[in-house]
């Protein structure tokens, strides 16, 4: 079924009105995609299994993945999650609002049609205005995973979710670009020691600095991992976002990185492939052939984990055959930016 999709740009304290016509069609059961810190969400009423149902449909997703519930209200926590260990309440006050989604054993009222079956329920605060405004005018608990089709990278601004779901849901709110470029960091409260189910942002030593040890899900190490485990958060299960091109990350001192990458894409150019090339703004233009975008500055992480999605998805629009991506695990926030790329890759790595 096609509808007709609301797209509005909302500047606060002036987009009122936008916000309001947004907040009606998410008290009545429908779609609507917003921009948060992290990646842009599509959002419907957390609390009506009906709602989540469109949201997977809407995405192509399985209904066995569950929901991200977004509050406005630190105190909100307490209506979702049937306990709150001492170490999230810990984790709570220093990271919320922001990019830190915290898994609870559910309450009642979390229907189990929005946590994919599961006894827990996965809660964040975000901290962009617009979303928390949202989450306040609307006065809902917003359930909103990225707002992509499934298998895509998620969306940094509006036009990437217009790409995907122009049709599909009811309203986009365009608030520009996010701030932050990657999903949430996801960490498993329930457990005597938190486990962090996905990393991100907020790395595994800002949260030992506040609650003590805490540890990495084996599935999210950066290495392949073998047959046997399976990911606690379900999403993490399903081979995530894989462009379409071939992509290889190269790894190794930059002289020989940047030789390997040269030789290769010069070979697979005289065989008539399109070769992308994903480099850092330091080495850029060391690169005399392919077409090369680079996400960043090496000292600017920033700017690394804000475009690294952006790019994948231009990659896929000009349709290149292979992509050779330089390393970026020694940045600030390598180790969510190489979980991300690794896994486009599946795993495909080269050591020079
Ligand atoms: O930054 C973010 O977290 C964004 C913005 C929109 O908030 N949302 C997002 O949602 O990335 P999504 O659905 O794309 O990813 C949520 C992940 C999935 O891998 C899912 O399996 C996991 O969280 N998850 C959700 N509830 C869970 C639960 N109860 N137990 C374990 N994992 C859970
Ligand atoms: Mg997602």
């Amino acid at each position: 079924m096609y509808m007709n999709t609301i797209i509005k740009k909302i500047e606060l304290p002036d987009g009122r009105k936008g916000l309001l016509e947004a907040a009606e069609i998410l008290r009545k059961g429908g779609l609507v995609a917003f921009p948060t810190e992290t990646v842009y969400g599509l959002g419907a009423d957390g609390l009506r299994e009906e709602a989540a149902r469109k949201i997977y449909e809407a995405k192509g997703r399985p209904s066995d993945n569950p929901l991200i519930i977004h509050i406005a209200d630190r105190r909100d926590l307490a209506d979702l999650a049937a306990e709150i260990p001492e170490k999230a309440a810990a984790l709570a006050k220093k990271f919320w609002p922001g990019p830190l989604t915290m898994i609870f054993k559910k309450s009642d009222h979390v229907p189990k049609g929005t946590t994919g079956g599961l006894d827990t329920v996965a809660v964040r605060m975000p901290s962009h205005p617009l979303a928390l405004a949202l989450l306040k005018v609307s006065g809902i608990y917003i359930a909103a995973p990225s707002a992509n089709i499934s298998g895509r990278p998620s969306p940094t601004c509006a036009e990437h979710v217009r790409e995907d779901l122009d049709g599909k849901i009811d309203m986009i709110l365009d608030g520009g670009e996010v701030e932050i470029g990657i999903e949430s960091t996801i960490v498993d409260v329930t457990e005597r020691i938190p486990v962090i189910l996905r990393p991100g942002f907020i790395t595994k030593e800002m949260l030992e600095k506040e609650i003590g040890e805490v540890a990495l899900d084996p599935a999210v190490l950066l290495e392949k991992p073998k047959k046997e485990i399976v990911p606690k958060a379900p999403g993490m299960k399903y081979r995530h976002y894989a462009p379409k091109a071939d992509l290889c990350i190269v790894e190794g001192k930059t002289e020989r990185v940047i030789a390997y990458i040269l030789e290769n894409t010069k070979k697979k150019m005289e065989q008539g492939y399109k070769v992308g090339i994903l480099a850092a703004e330091e080495t850029k233009e060391r690169y005399v052939q392919g077409i090369v975008k680079t996400i960043g500055s090496r000292k600017d992480d920033h700017s690394i984990l804000q475009r690294l999605y952006g790019a994948l998805r231009e990659f896929d629009s000009i349709g290149v055959d292979y992509i050779y991506s330089e390393s970026f695990s020694e940045v600030e926030h390598g180790y969510a930016v190489m979980n991300r790329l690794l896994k486009a890759a599946g795993y495909q790595r080269e050591r020079v």
